[in-house]
């Protein structure tokens, strides 16, 4: 869920393996990342409709979710002003990408919803999650909170939207960082973030 809302830092590495992004660009990355992003591109390649998707390649990301040798060192660095986007890959067809993001402690999104489906992965640390359903409130709407969530490492989470509003942090006192696979290319895009939602919200 959850990036870029807050305009994360990305980082776009330079090469040596097979790995690419949609620029043509390799991106430095580990034999377990070049497993798992085969196993997307076999769940996203079946066709089915966007919930079904996401969640087979949730079952995808789960048997390397929380494998230490998952991530390069230079992917689990964050960034003291905000948390940080790492693409790890986006698919040349533009059918899905994914992205590690690092939160120190602290750090967190806005409220926002996404452009398309979107599996999340928690590799190390928590994170707590608060969402959100959007209810009339003259003259306009409000935010209400529809339910917290902590996710330990190894938690998975899909979901397609709508009704996909919600608010990422890192509770914890340890640095977190989450895998996020998006059905879409967002670097592209520029983002998973459909909207950044404004307007008053249960804190
Ligand atoms: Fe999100």
């Amino acid at each position: 869920m959850t990036p870029t809302a807050s305009s994360p830092t990305a980082d776009r590495t330079t090469h040596r393996t097979t790995a690419r992004t949609s620029d043509g660009t390799a991106a430095r990355t580990t034999d377990r990342l070049r497993t798992l992003v085969g196993g997307i591109r076999a769940a996203v390649d079946r066709g089915l409709p966007p919930e079904a998707t996401a969640w087979l390649v949730a079952d995808a990301l789960r048997p390397h979710l929380t494998a230490p040798d998952l991530l390069t060192p230079a992917q689990c660095e964050g960034d003291p002003d905000r948390y940080r986007q790492h693409v790890l890959h986006a698919e040349p067809d533009g059918m899905f990408s994914l992205v590690a993001l690092v939160w120190l402690p602290g750090q967190q999104t806005s409220i926002h919803d996404h452009v398309s489906w979107c599996v999340t992965g928690i590799h190390r640390g928590e994170e707590h999650e608060r969402r959100y359903r959007l209810v009339p409130d003259r003259p306009g709407a409000r935010l209400e909170a529809a339910g917290d969530l902590v996710s330990p490492a190894g938690t998975v989470t899909a979901f397609a939207p709508p009704g996909d509003i919600h608010r990422v942090c890192n509770g914890g006192t340890d640095t977190a960082i989450s895998l996020h696979v998006y059905g879409a290319d967002i670097t592209r895009l520029g983002s998973s973030v459909r909207r950044v939602y404004r307007l008053p919200a249960d804190r």
